[in-house]
């Protein structure tokens, strides 16, 4: 409990809170969450914004004549995962997991909005709440600036729980707090033959594992030591059985990197390694680039604001960056944005994100609640013209 968040509160956000982890739905297909938290705020009489989204929520609390409007965002979906926790209010959806905890975030998002609804004739200003859908395929963000709910926001907030860190604990820093995202998928096409004969084909295997170790020589021996960069390569497919050699496979991967400069030259390397390793084996590779989020990029002036802010109500520091991306990035391209982590467990070996045992700790809800509404007071105040 905090000051800000009644016992009465509380209980009702955890009942809110276990219902929406009972009831999972992936990215795009958040219909039943929609509706749910379109029920809520209505009951709570906030105005919500009709869109062109096919899932997720927008409204408002607040009025722009007075000032500022600063934007307030969860995200709403769920993973492709098989829930293992064996909670009671475990998920019913099969195959389906809030294991990122954004029942979490749009609960925490709700509970804000009651609040400060009970204070809208005191704002100074605006509040667009932004229950955001498709934020695991990285499309959500996008979707919402597209339908245009971003273009009068002076400022926005937004936060992941983090289970590294406790209940009450809340880390937050300038610049890049996650990273980068690009995703690769290289096929290479040899000549296949019997594994008895290979004089007669063009490997593909022995190709795909000399590109696969030569890839890491680009952090080892491009990349500057005091950049962090991950090249990592999570999937590889070749052949069928023991004595062909296919004649094609795959691998794909990640990268996650937060100096642009550096994202820039991994890509080149991987290109020039792929394509010139390809040609000495006499194989054809064929490489797909997908960018994904950029840095998600804390403002270093409003993060000294949202730091002292918060600083009067839960435990704040400056934490490591996370080298998993979000999807928030892209809402930080368009206006400052400052994204915190909150801690949600702290155990040791505490699963991490998107594990089928993840959990997160109820007791968390008030420090991300007051988050919320003390950061976007703060704000309209701030940031009067
Ligand atoms: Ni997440």
């Amino acid at each position: 409990m905090t000051q800000l968040v009644s016992e009465a509160l509380y209980n009702e956000l955890v009942a809110f809170r276990h219902l929406v982890h009972q009831n999972p739905e992936l990215s795009g297909q958040e219909f039943e969450t929609t509706k749910r938290l379109t029920a809520a705020l209505k009951a709570l009489d906030i105005k919500i914004i009709q869109t062109k989204l096919p899932t997720g929520v927008i409204a408002e609390i607040g009025d722009d004549t007075k000032g500022p409007t600063i934007a307030l965002r969860a995200d709403i979906d769920a993973l492709p995962i098989e829930e293992k926790t064996n909670l009671p209010y475990a998920s019913v959806n099969q195959g389906v997991m809030h294991a990122c905890g954004h029942d979490f975030h749009q609960t925490s998002l709700l509970g804000a909005a009651k609040i400060l609804k009970a204070q809208e004739a005191s704002l100074n200003g605006r509040v667009r709440l932004i229950f955001q859908h498709a934020e695991e395929i990285h499309t959500g963000a996008a979707e919402v600036i597209e339908d245009g709910h971003l273009a009068d926001v002076q400022a926005i907030i937004g936060f992941h729980n983090n289970p590294a860190f406790k209940a009450g604990e809340i880390g937050i820093k300038p610049n890049g707090i996650m990273a980068a995202v690009d995703q690769f998928y290289v096929k290479i096409k040899g000549v296949g033959s019997h594994a008895a004969d290979p004089h007669l084909g063009r490997d593909t295997i022995v190709t795909l594992t000399q590109i696969i170790a030569q890839l890491q020589t680009i952090i080892a021996r491009n990349v500057s030591p005091r950049d962090a960069v991950v090249l990592s390569v999570t999937h590889i497919e070749a052949g069928n059985t023991w004595n062909v050699l296919p004649d094609e496979g795959f691998f794909e991967g990640t990268v996650r990197s937060f100096d642009q400069a550096a994202r820039v030259l991994v890509k080149k390397r991987f290109y020039e390694i792929v394509e010139h390793l390809a040609e000495a084996y006499q194989v054809e590779a064929e490489i797909t680039w997908i960018l994904g989020p950029n840095v998600t990029n804390n403002d270093p002036k409003l993060t000294e604001i949202v730091f002292q802010e918060t600083s009067k109500f839960a435990d704040v520091f400056v934490p490591p960056a996370s080298n998993a991306g979000e999807d928030f990035a892209t809402f930080q391209e368009q206006v400052p944005g400052v994204f915190a982590f909150i801690g949600t467990n702290g155990a040791e070996n505490a699963p991490g994100w998107h594990h089928s045992d993840f959990t997160v700790d109820d007791t968390a809800l008030p420090f991300a609640v007051e988050y919320y509404v003390s950061n976007a007071k703060r704000l309209l105040d701030e940031l009067q013209s």
